[in-house]
């Protein structure tokens, strides 16, 4: 009898290696073209907001990095896994992800993402806060019908982080002594628990042995903290229009983030109180902008920021070692390099 899963894409043998990103993307694209179409048809509300503003999100030019990063996890569990089961947990994964920008950029008086204007601008907060709503109950749906109790904790779970995460950040809003440990578990509850529990489900799927597991959930964890130093660099760094949203805006936020950190560490005692003057007022207009891009500058504090984020995709890299050679493994490799060297 044929299995199945015999006809599922799979990468191609070990010999061919990758040489970067987009040979990557090719390797997945059966997988992933299967996933776009299901993300694109599966909202069918009765409320036309709804399916208006998912269509609009879904078709925004999101990466897929989440459902990459299952794919390629969960074959280097296992091979042959099923290309269904696959494409439930990763359609799940990106709702989870979508529901938690469209709160975050109500949280954050976001007005673009993705170079676009942000669905709060479109329909409104509370529409966008609903949507999120409807869309994290959607992937509700999707956990639930692969009727795997591992893997319904381990997102449970998770949601629950990256509220605390987002709950921290909002506490810490403005504070200029925030310890580098805050900022740390703020951007792990927010944004590298969601990619460290991705990355586990490929074991999950498998029932893989623990250590595997473990692995997994480390290169995740270390992955999406090297993810979210990268974005908070290149908020003080990327042209606006690479980076698809407006340049400062943790600043205008009150967030202190890593290149803010290191610079009130490294200026003087009076730069210290420019900046302080600056982050309390909360308007940051232009000259207050240019004013902390040139003291970065001046202390490198983007240079340093982009460094500890190479040195945590280091430690995701080590913890592949766990797994013998395969391309499943260069892959991973791959993704986690494209992280941290993407310009926006
Ligand atoms: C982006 O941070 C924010 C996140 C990655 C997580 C947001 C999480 C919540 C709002 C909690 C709600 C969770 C669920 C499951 C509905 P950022 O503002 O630093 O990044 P950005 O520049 O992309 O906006
Ligand atoms: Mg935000």
């Amino acid at each position: 009898m044929t299995p199945p899963f015999a006809d599922s894409p799979r990468l191609a043998p070990s010999t061919a290696g990758f040489a970067n990103i987009d040979q990557v993307w090719e390797a997945c694209r059966e997988d992933l073209q299967a996933l776009e179409g299901r993300i694109r048809c599966a909202i069918d509300s009765n409320a036309p907001i709804i399916n208006h503003a998912a269509s609009y999100l879904f078709c925004s030019g999101g990466k897929r990095i989440r459902p990459l990063l299952l794919i390629l996890s969960a074959r280097l569990c296992n091979e042959r896994e099923r290309q269904d089961r696959l494409l439930l947990l990763a359609s799940a994964v990106e709702y989870i992800h979508t529901a938690a920008l469209l709160h975050d950029d109500v949280l954050d008086d976001a007005a673009m993402r993705r170079g676009r204007e942000t669905a709060r601008l479109l329909w409104g907060n509370k529409a966008s806060i609903l949507v999120g709503d409807y869309l994290y109950a959607h992937a509700l749906d999707q956990v639930i019908a692969l009727g795997n109790t591992a893997i319904q904790a381990a997102l449970a779970e998770t949601c629950r982080s990256m509220v605390e995460g987002e709950v921290l950040q909002l506490s810490q809003r403005r504070n200029v002594n925030i310890s580098a440990g805050d900022y740390v578990k703020i951007i792990d509850h927010k944004t590298a628990c969601l990619i460290s529990t991705t990355c586990m489900l490929g074991a999950l799927l498998d029932s893989a042995a623990p250590a595997k597991k473990a692995a997994l959930a480390q290169f995740g964890r270390h992955l999406g903290i090297a993810f979210q130093l990268s974005d908070d660099a290149l908020d003080y760094s990327a042209s606006q229009h690479k980076l698809g949203k407006a340049l400062g805006q943790d600043l205008y936020e009150g967030k202190i983030t890593l290149p803010l950190l290191h610079l009130l560490s490294a200026c003087t005692r009076e730069e210290r109180t420019v900046v302080e003057q600056i982050i309390e007022r909360g308007e940051t207009p232009a000259h207050d902008l240019d004013t902390i891009l040139r003291l970065m500058e001046r202390y490198q504090s983007v240079a340093y920021t982009l460094e500890e984020s190479r040195r945590f995709i280091a430690l995701a890299i080590e913890e592949l070692r766990a797994f013998p050679p395969s391309p499943y493994r260069d892959a991973l490799e791959i993704v986690a390099d494209y992280v941290v060297s993407r310009d926006h």
